[in-house]
Parts: C-alpha cells; structure tokens; sequence
C-alpha cells in the first residue's frame, strides 16, 4: 500500500455553477488527501460531482463556476490560486487526465501522430522554460501582492457598503483611512516586486543566453572536428561522417527545444507502451480508423507524453464494452506500477474498482458520504447510500443487478438541509431530514457522514441481501487469491 506522503490535498472544496435558475451546488465542502502512489477511486451517481471535482483539480472549469470556498495544495502551492499561464504548465507536465470519452478528446480530422507529438512540441521548448523557471520565484512574490491588492479592494468596497447600509458613517471613515494607508504600503512592496522581476528575467535571459552560447560553441567544434576529416576520407567514411554531423547538429536542435523528430521518436514509444501494435504505421492515421479501445489507449498515451506523476481517469471506461473495459483496467493498474503514478480513477460502477482502488470515495449529491480502505468500503460499508451502490452494483458471477437505487439524486439548485440521501433512504430518522451528519469515524482511516453512527442512533444492520453478497465477494478475493499463491 501507499506510504503516507500527501501528494494533493483537497480542503474543504465548494464548487457551484450559475444558471439561468440560481446557483447548482456541484460540490459542497469535500476534503481528502491523496497519498504517493496510490489510486483513490471517486464512486458516485451520475450528477454527484465526481467530473466537477476533477476538473477542479485540473484547473478546467467552465466560466459559469464560482468555486465558493477551499484548496487544494500540490506541491506546497494552491492550485486553485496559480494562473492560466502556470497552470497550463502543471497540467503539461504534473497531472495528465483521460476523459469518459475518448472520440471527444481527438480530433477526428487530424492525424493521430500530430495529436500524440503536440503537447511534447508546446511545451518543449527548453530553452524558454528554463528562463521561466529561473524567475519563477519573483514572478509569484509580484502576482501574488496583484491578487492581494485585489481582493483587499473587494473586500473593502464589501465592508464599506455593509456599513453604508448600517449607517456607520464614523467606521467608514476609520475604514477608509486603514484601506488607504494598507494600498499605499502594498502599493509599495508592489513596485519593488516588479523591479526585482523584472531584474530575475533580466539575470535569467543572460544566464540562459550564456547556457546557449557556450552550447553552440561546443558542437560548433565537435561538428568543425568532423568536418576537418571529410576530404581524406573514403565514400563510406564519408557517409558515416556526415550521418555524425547530421546527428550532431540535431543533438544541439533537441538542447534547444524538443524537435519534431524527438517528438515523434517518444510519440512511437508511448504508444508502444500502452499497446498500440505497429505504431509508425498508426502514427499516420486518423481516429476513425482506431476502434474505440484502441482511441482510448491513444488518449492514455498522449496524456503520458507529458510524463505525469498524477493521473485522473474520469470513467476512463464506461464507452467500452466488458471486454476491452478489462483490458484498459489492466492497462492503467500496469502504468500506474510501471511509473509510479498516483491515480484518482473516477466510475459510477463500484463493480470497476473492487480490483483497482487502494482507497475508495463514496461521493452523493456533491458532497463525500463514505470514504475508506477498499476493503472497509467494501467489506464494512455503513453508509445506506453505499450499501444501495453495493446493491446496485453488476454481480460478477450473474450479471444481474439486486436493485436499481430507488428514487432520484436532489435537485442541487435546491441542496437538502440534512442528509441529501435522506429522501432514498428507508433507515432514514428525523434528524437525517433537518441536519447534516459529521463524519463519523470507524476506523483511522474510514469515516462516514451517516447519523446511522451516532451513539443514539438505533442500530440498523445493512441489507441481509447485501450482506450475502459481500460474503460472496470475500469469498471470490479469497479464492483469487489462493489461486494465485498456488
Ligand atoms: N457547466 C455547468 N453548468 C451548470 N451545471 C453544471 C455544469 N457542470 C456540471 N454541472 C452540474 O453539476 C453537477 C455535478 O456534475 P458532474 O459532471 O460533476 O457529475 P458526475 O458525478 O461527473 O456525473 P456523471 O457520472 O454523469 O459524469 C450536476 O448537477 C451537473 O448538472
Ligand atoms: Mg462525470
């Protein structure tokens, strides 16, 4: 299992969405922490938040979102705080994602090797970045003091108007004077900010200038070496010279930026990877000549261009059938090994993630119900919404679902007061229509939001039903398992 560095760490996150009807609460106040190397799977109804919370994290959010309140901390910094330009450069590079599906995510009139070599062009271009890097510090001290002048100035048009509305005339004036001595004095540290900026990219562009220069002069003389044996040589000797300074001279292109032949070189060995057979020949294709497993290990290769050390699946299976489902499954379970990722792999089908999720998160109604180890959200679920997921879940050895979830999920425009799976559950008490459940701890590392586990609280079994069927499910992991020790 994972150790216990956290790699992300989502705080208390709300997103809302604004309509023509009022504000859709997608995801309301959620928090966990991703660990190294492990897969987190988000299980959930359709509309329960899942995709709102990735695209959360990835920065993708549609214009009509608010995100209301929280963080999420990667890496020491907010996320939800770095600008498009940075954070174009973190989903480049730290967090890849693949999307449900995968015919949206290509496009259909461009051939598949220019879709896979892209991004490695973008952001490939070394000698560029490095300056950025370079200056990054002061150029984050600078846009932060901007942002703080901001939403100082909110907040005090905020304040004053609230007093205006009081008729407070003698704190508006105190207000007043305080706002202007807090701008003047940020004002201040804002232009020697700037100033030392605008020195970092100064001192960056000679630096790397400098790198660049002495990087030419070395292959310069290399090449010159070369060179200087071309007229004695024979016609063969010649051949192999020349194939050196070629070499040579894309040597120093690809110490430049990535180049396209760099790219496409990478682009044939990630395909290979995920299992593309004949990749130079695919490279040349268009996606409607791939079939849909094929298009979505496509979308898994492009994404692992970047080399991400986070990947989000977001129902990375459910346009698949059973078959190629399974083999994508054990695609992503390879990769993940392979090169160390930590995974959130987001499904509505508990059923996809019994042999995938180092941990599992119950989402309903934009909010975290159940969160634990696989084995505890499995074996000992105690929330009723994860008992009805259980219920409904495909039995692997029939087919047959026990049960849809009766009822619909909340309309979010209009979120319960109390526990929002209130309605749907056939346990439900009074208090589970008039307040939101805590998280209750079972174990140090499962919690659920049910007043089910309150001390007062009747005590409820699950389901004999789902029971049974959670025996049955211990029994095949058992049996599994011997089989494979034998
Ligand atoms: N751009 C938007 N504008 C308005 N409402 C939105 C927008 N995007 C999502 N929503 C709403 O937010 C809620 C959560 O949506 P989300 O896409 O996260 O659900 P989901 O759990 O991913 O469902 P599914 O399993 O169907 O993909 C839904 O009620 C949805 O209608
Ligand atoms: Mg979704």
């Amino acid at each position: 299992m994972a150790d216990k560095n956290i790699k992300l760490s989502v705080q208390n996150l709300s997103v809302s969405f604004r309509t023509t009807q009022g504000f859709v609460r997608a995801v309301r106040d959620i928090s966990f922490d991703l660990y190294q190397g492990e897969t987190l799977a988000v299980v959930g109804e359709s509309g329960s938040g899942k995709s709102v919370t990735s695209r959360a994290l990835m920065g993708i959010l549609e214009k009509n979102s608010v995100t209301d309140s929280g963080k999420v901390i990667y890496e020491n910094e907010d996320i939800l705080k770095i600008r498009e330009e940075d954070f174009h450069k973190l989903r480049g590079n730290k967090i890849g994602m693949i999307f449900q599906d995968p015919l949206s995510s290509l496009n259909p009139i461009m051939r598949i090797g220019k879709q896979v070599t892209e991004g490695m062009i973008v952001n490939g271009k070394h000698l560029k970045n490095r300056k950025k890097e370079l200056s990054h510090k002061e150029r984050r001290r600078y846009l932060n003091l901007v942002d703080k002048l901001k939403n100082t100035t909110t907040e005090f048009k905020l304040e004053k108007k609230r007093l205006k509305e009081e008729k407070e005339q003698e704190q508006i004036s105190i207000l007043q004077t305080k706002h202007a001595e807090t701008i003047k004095s940020l004002a201040e540290d804002i232009k020697l900010a700037k100033q030392a900026y605008k020195e970092a990219k100064q001192k960056a562009k000679a630096q790397v200038d400098q790198e660049w220069k002495a990087e030419k002069e070395k292959y310069a003389k290399k090449i010159a070496d070369v060179k200087s044996k071309l007229s004695s040589a024979s016609q063969d000797e010649k051949k192999v010279y020349q194939n050196e300074i070629s070499d040579l001279k894309e040597q120093l292109r690809r110490y430049k930026q990535v180049t396209k032949k760099e790219a496409q070189e990478r682009a044939i060995e990630v395909m290979a990877e995920v299992g593309i057979p004949e990749p130079v020949k695919r490279l040349r294709q268009y996606p409607f000549q791939f079939s849909g497993g094929m298009r979505q290990r496509i979308v898994i290769a492009i994404a692992l261009t970047a080399n991400p050390d986070l990947l989000i699946c977001d129902e990375p299976t459910t346009a698949l059938d059973v078959t190629i489902q399974a083999q994508i499954l054990e695609l992503i379970k390879r990769l993940k090994e392979e090169r160390d990722l930590t995974v959130i792999f987001i499904t509505h089908d508990l059923g996809v993630v019994a042999n995938m999720a180092d941990r599992v998160a119950v989402m309903y109604a934009g909010k975290i119900v159940e969160i634990g180890k696989s084995e505890e959200v499995f074996y000992n679920p105690k929330h009723p919404y994860t008992w009805a997921l259980l219920s409904s879940m495909p039995d692997l050895s029939s087919t047959a679902r026990l049960t849809a979830i009766p009822g619909t999920p909340p309309n979010m425009l209009f979120p319960p007061k109390g526990d929002a799976f209130a309605d749907r559950n056939q346990y439900a008490m009074k208090i589970d229509f008039e307040e939101q459940p805590p998280y209750f701890k079972v174990s140090d590392t499962h919690y659920a939001a049910t007043w089910l586990l309150h001390e007062n609280a009747p005590k409820v079994q699950m389901p004999q039903i789902i029971q049974d069927r959670i025996d049955a499910m211990k029994e095949r992991t058992q049996q599994q398992s011997e089989s494979e020790v034998a």
